[in-house]
């Protein structure tokens, strides 16, 4: 007989298969109390990588040479332009509402236009693509003109940044960080939801462009994707109650009104983790180190301490700890992005590599090559008469 892995129980049902196993997952895990690692190794050690580095150990498990992750940024550059068809059909997307379907319905576009049968094919071509597409649809849904075509001669965030038309651009101050939540949001183990959705939709054997799509709507959730701009919210709010200068009791004043009002604590706790985040630490040390008189950065460095000693009066708070969440909505803003509504659209830029990754190990190299069959679980019926 086999271990037993888990056992489900009626109290179970119903909570979101919290902590089931599934399968397996090569690209990373989420260790409850040290968090991300890519390929086993921990994300601290990853964060300031250049991203085609990070894309080829996700891919490969294992570092390239230098020559090797040459060959994978020549393969991304020659896929790395949208055709035309794409790039016109998301200008007919309607301007300023529900970023993340204009993604989902982009990257439907790219699968009619440039669709090929094979996953592996399919996964690199849409993480060459996927910089392009986003930046297309971040021009167009805030009406920022055009989108230039990609450069080959950039590397792939630096590409993605001279594409994106914000105005008043310092691209000195937004490729760090960009380039950071980019790296740090490619993946998050095999269950988050928007990885899950993905597979899930490919056990189907839908094609890595539908299954990238269904996963874009189920990251575009406030719970999901959205988390942060509710979290920077919060942060604003503490900004608007003490003012430019941001004192910890403003910030523990701003905290109990709004525990008192049973408002949610938004960028804290997470379904795994069980310490800080530590996406959230590296966040929190470059806006500390380059950004130290921000009152938005005040306030987020005092409501990572505040946050933690309000919950933890409530027992029924397994993590009072912030997430990245917490903090990267307001890193963003600092370095001139401060534009919300888009921050659910960078993470599924990035969030594209690892689920693509993933999809491509469950169809092709899961269960000895045969890959996962179609996934059905069970829900018992239960009348509600
Ligand atoms: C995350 O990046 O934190 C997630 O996708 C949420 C999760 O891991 O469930």
């Amino acid at each position: 007989m086999s271990d037993v892995l888990f056992t489900v129980t009626k109290e179970n049902l119903e909570t979101g298969m919290r902590g089931y196993p599934i399968g397996y997952c090569v690209t990373s895990f989420v260790d409850p109390k040290v968090g991300l690692h890519y390929a086993g190794v921990p994300i601290r050690e990853l964060a300031f990588k250049k991203p085609e580095e990070v894309i080829f150990l996700l891919q490969n498990g294992y570092e390239g040479t230098r020559n090797e992750v040459d060959d994978l940024r020549a393969e991304l550059k020659k896929r790395c332009c949208c055709s035309e068809e794409v790039i016109e059909g998301i200008y007919h997307f309607p301007k300023g509402k529900e970023p993340m379907k204009h993604l989902a319905m982009g990257i439907l576009l790219l699968g009619i236009h440039h669709k090929s049968g094979e996953y592996r094919e399919g996964a690199l071509d849409l993480i060459a693509k996927i910089p392009h597409l986003t930046a297309a649809v971040i021009n167009h849904y805030m009406g920022w003109g055009e989108t230039p075509q990609p450069d080959p001669e950039m590397g792939y965030m630096e590409s993605f940044i001279a594409m994106l038309n914000v105005p008043n651009k310092n691209p000195e101050l937004l490729e760090p960080i960009l380039t950071l939540f980019n790296i740090l949001h490619y993946d998050h183990g095999g269950g988050n939801l928007s990885t899950f959705v993905g597979k899930a939709t490919s056990s189907g054997l839908e094609d890595i462009y539908g299954s990238i799509s269904a996963a874009m709507c189920a990251l575009g959730g406030t719970r999901h994707g959205g988390a942060n701009e509710d979290a920077l919210n919060l942060v604003k709010s503490i900004v608007k109650s003490c003012g430019d200068e941001v004192t910890r009791e403003g910030v523990q004043e701003t905290l109990k009104e709004k525990v008192g009002k049973n408002e949610l604590i938004f960028g804290f706790g997470h379904a795994v983790l069980r310490a800080e985040d530590p996406r959230a630490t590296l966040f929190y040390e470059y806006v500390e180190k380059h950004f130290p008189n921000d009152p938005l950065v005040k306030a987020a460095l005092l409501l990572r301490e505040e946050g933690v000693k309000i919950l933890m009066e409530n027992p029924k708070i397994s993590n009072p700890h912030p997430n990245i969440d917490a903090i990267s909505g307001t890193a963003l803003s600092v370095v001139g992005f401060g534009y919300p509504e888009c921050f659910p659209l960078l993470f599924g830029l990035a969030r594209v590599v690892g689920i693509a990754i993933q999809i491509v190990y469950e169809r092709h190299e899961a269960r000895g090559g045969k890959g996962v069959p179609i996934m059905r679980p069970v829900y018992f019926y239960r009348s509600r008469g």
